[in-house]
């Protein structure tokens, strides 16, 4: 059988400080397969980000390895695509100009034209048709997350990373976050990992949840959200979907330390 996508094998890593090594990752595993969409839920600090740094190479794992179709990450890598809870856009920059941006430093074929028609297409896709020439400044804080996702995957990227993207926004904005997320999952397939701390984000976006330990971080607990969904949000309130995020609180009680219970069966 061949290598998932995204492999993160047994991967520890500890930061050095001044006060000495702290251990963040723990023996962690996660993995995705081509086409695939992960969440990763765990405590605050237990090592998320640290993760998506290991995953486009920006760090080296002490232990165990990380594997992008098929090759082992060994530095940084610019096929993959990133985007956070805060969305650095460049104030100085048009919106066009800046999803446009990682064309500037990663090789692309396109030419100018294609590149510029791929922004557009994008922006449209994420309801930004006409903020196109617009400033950073005047956009609302999720229409400039909307941006800064089309900058993640204008060089189609091989990976997609989210670390919390939806994390400061209100609800009603990520909920149409959310779903934007599904149109453009749809159009502009990509493999991807999405760090969140929202349990119905994780199971409303992804088709398997992992959960991390607290720190240093191990992979606690994995779910699989069946096809079908919730991918609605009507379905966030069946009981098949209750169940669900009740599994996962619970499991994130137990990473938390504030139970030992096994989780229900
Ligand atoms: N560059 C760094 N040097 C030292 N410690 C760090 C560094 N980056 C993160 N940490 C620490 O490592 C732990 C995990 O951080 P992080 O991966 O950002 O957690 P999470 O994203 O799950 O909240 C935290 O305790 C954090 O303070
Ligand atoms: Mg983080």
């Amino acid at each position: 059988m061949s290598r998932p996508l995204i492999d993160i094998a047994g991967v520890t890593h500890a930061y050095q400080t001044q006060t000495g090594p702290l251990p963040v990752l723990d023996g962690l595993d996660v993995s995705v397969p081509e086409g695939g969409f992960a969440a990763v839920v765990g405590p605050s600090g237990c090592g998320k980000s640290t993760l998506t740094k290991l995953v486009a190479g920006l760090m080296k794992p002490d232990h165990g390895e990380v594997w992008l179709h098929g090759e082992r990450v060994k530095g940084p890598r610019s096929t993959v695509g990133m985007a956070f809870q805060n969305p650095v856009l460049l104030e100085w920059r048009t919106i066009l100009k800046n999803v446009l941006l990682p064309l500037e430093i990663v090789p692309t074929k396109l030419s100018r034209q294609e590149a510029e028609d791929r922004a557009r297409h994008l922006l449209a896709l994420v309801g930004l048709e006409g903020f196109e020439e617009k400033r950073p400044s005047e956009l609302s804080g999720g229409m400039r997350q909307r941006a800064s996702l089309c900058r993640a995957l204008i060089h189609q990227p091989e990976v997609l990373i989210l670390d919390e993207p939806f994390g400061a926004l209100d609800a009603f904005t990520r909920e149409d976050l959310w779903q934007i997320m599904h149109k453009v999952k749809e159009e502009e397939p990509f493999t991807g990992v999405l760090i969140t701390h929202d349990l119905r984000e994780s199971i409303f976006l992804a088709d398997e949840v992992f959960v991390l330990s607290g720190r240093p971080a191990h992979t606690q607990f994995r779910m699989k959200v069946p096809s079908e969904g919730p991918r609605d949000l009507d379905h966030l309130y069946t009981p098949e979907a209750a169940e669900m995020l009740n599994t996962l609180r619970h499991q994130i009680e137990i990473a938390q330390g504030r139970s030992a219970e096994p989780a229900p069966a």
